[in-house]
Formats: C-alpha cells, sequence, structure tokens
C-alpha cells in the first residue's frame, strides 16, 4: 500500500487574491510531510512537519499570522493523535508558542496528561525547553488590520462563519504504507473570539481523531458547531458503517449544516489508503501527497496534479 499524507490549509471564503498563496502553501506542506515520510520519519513526525510548515506560513490561522481574539491578542489550540496507540496530545488557549502543535506532541509523549491549557500549557514548554515567543512576533501586519476591520461585527462571529470574513486553521492526516495512521490540527480560532474560547481543534474527536481500525481525519470550520455534532468520530462512524471517505465526509459535513447551521471541511484517510479533502464553505485550499503525485485544489471538486518533487 503507498503511503499518503493529505493538508488542508482552513475551510472558509478564501478571496480570489489569497488563493494563490494557500494552495502554494498547502502544497509547500504537503511536499515536506512527505519527504519526511519518505526519509524515515514517522508518521506523527510527518503530520508534525506538514502542519509546522503551515503554522509558519503567515497567510494560514495558525502559529504565525494566527488571528486575534477579542483584546486583540494570539490564542492558540492544537492536537496531535497517533492512529496506532489512541495517545493524543492538545494544547489550548497558548499565547507564546510559535508551533503550537510541537508542544501538543510534547504532551503526548512526555506527560501522563493528554490536554494542557493556557498558562499551564505555556508553563510546561518553557520547562521543555520550547522557546518562548514575545505574542506580538505572531501577529501578522494583515491580521491586525482585519481585526480592526471588523471589530463592529464581533457580535457576529459565532454566527455569520460563512460570511466573507471568516478564516480558518490547518491541518494533515497521514498513513504509511503499513496501514498506521496519524493526524494533527491546529489553529488561532475565530477572529474576535473570547479570552478563554476553546474550538473544536484540541478537543479529541471533534477537530482531529485517528485510530488505525477507521482512519485520520483532521478538521475545519466553525469550532462551536464541530463541537456539538464531534465532527472528526463522526465521519469515522460512517467509514466503520461502510461509507467512502468521500460520503463520510460529505454525509457528516451535511449533518452539521442541517442539524446546528454549522459549515466547515476535513480531510479524511483510511488505513486502505482511500483519501478525501471535502468542504461545505466556498473553498478550502488542500494538498495530497501519493505515490509520486501532489493532487490539489481550492474550489468544490477541483482536483488538479502535477509530479510530486520532493
Ligand atoms: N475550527 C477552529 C475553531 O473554530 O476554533
Amino acid at each position: 500500500m503507498s503511503a499518503v499524507l493529505v493538508v488542508h490549509g482552513g475551510a472558509w471564503a478564501i478571496p480570489d487574491e489569497l488563493a494563490p498563496v494557500s494552495v502554494q502553501g498547502v502544497k509547500a506542506a504537503a511536499r515536506h510531510g512527505s519527504s519526511v515520510l519518505r526519509s524515515g520519519g514517522s508518521l506523527v513526525d510527518a503530520v508534525e512537519a506538514a502542519v509546522r510548515a503551515l503554522e509558519d506560513n503567515t497567510v494560514f490561522n495558525a502559529g504565525h499570522g494566527a488571528t486575534l481574539k477579542i483584546d486583540g491578542e494570539v490564542q492558540l489550540d492544537a492536537i496531535i493523535v497517533d492512529g496506532k496507540t489512541l495517545a493524543f496530545g492538545s494544547v489550548s488557549c497558548v499565547k507564546n508558542i510559535a508551533n503550537p502543535v510541537s508542544l501538543a506532541r510534547a504532551v503526548m509523549e512526555k506527560t501522563s496528561h493528554v490536554m494542557l491549557t493556557g498558562r499551564g500549557a505555556d508553563k510546561f514548554a518553557e520547562s521543555i525547553g520550547i522557546a518562548m515567543v514575545p505574542t506580538d512576533k505572531l501577529v501578522t501586519e494583515c491580521e491586525r488590520k482585519e481585526w480592526e476591520k471588523h471589530k463592529k461585527y464581533i457580535a457576529a462571529v459565532n454566527e455569520e462563519f460563512n460570511t466573507q470574513w471568516a478564516h480558518d486553521t490547518v491541518g494533515a492526516v497521514a498513513l504509511d504504507s503499513a496501514g498506521n495512521v496519524a493526524c494533527a490540527t491546529s489553529t488561532g480560532g475565530t477572529r474576535h473570539k473570547m479570552v478563554g474560547r476553546v474550538g473544536d481543534s484540541p478537543v479529541i474527536g471533534c477537530g482531529a481523531y485517528a485510530d488505525n481500525i477507521s482512519g485520520a481525519v483532521s478538521c475545519t470550520g466553525h469550532g462551536e458547531s464541530i463541537l456539538k455534532v464531534t465532527l472528526a468520530r463522526l465521519i469515522l462512524s460512517h467509514v466503520e458503517q461502510g461509507k467512502s471517505v468521500e460520503d463520510a465526509s460529505q454525509l457528516s459535513l451535511q449533518h452539521m449544516g442541517d442539524r446546528v447551521q454549522g459549515a466547515g471541511g476535513a480531510i479524511v484517510v483510511s488505513p486502505s489508503g482511500q483519501w478525501a479533502a471535502t468542504f461545505t464553505t466556498k473553498r478550502m485550499a488542500w494538498a495530497a501527497a501519493e505515490d509520486d503525485v501532489l493532487w490539489f485544489g481550492i474550489d468544490p471538486k477541483e482536483k488538479l496534479k502535477e509530479k510530486l518533487s520532493l
């Protein structure tokens, strides 16, 4: 069986001027994650590397370039999951960490817990030598302007995810040739969110899930809606009942739209090598490295390909 690595750069109404850089960013992240896997790295190494590349790219709402919460600071969430053991680590409400996905991995590997939040997560990072960065270092000029521009719409943040200005999350899922799966998700969350608000991304079964029995999922979209329907687990439960990963994603996203009026997207890989990138928002940039092909797209039903050069 071929190894597969799929990434997304967030489901939302990506404006035309951001479309080329978004596609370029997901393609670069998929290439990077795939090269880690091909050079002998583990699945967890590969999804972490792909998500770090997206966190470091200011185009995306994660790490450097994340959206600002109501008080004008970043507040980041991330998770990483190993489908072989069901081990996972997650962090929420961190603000001085450039790569929250790596801190989530450290929670998974270096503590007896699975989730750390806020000051405790920052203190843990410091204790294991993860560099603390001044919050302002993670803020881009572009995001500062967007935050100012949309201040007057704060009350609508939760209800209006599908409007033109919503902005969301990055993630990766991967499969190795032995049928093991893993995933990771990282986000700055919703712009103008309340201090202390936690979205779906760091919550197991919601923003991400991986189990060698059924597959790996990374979700994106309106966090409160994803949490209500436990989207990642919902997708995998459809897979467990015999649906293809594409149908399972579409059914689950449709259910989220019908049941709680939420929009979003998901990338999924199954242990048998099926994969899908699906969304109910206007756009979602995604890329998938499989054999010597790099698949990618941003608009609904778009599936382009080029030779994978690592
Ligand atoms: N999907 C990311 C969030 O709502 O926080």
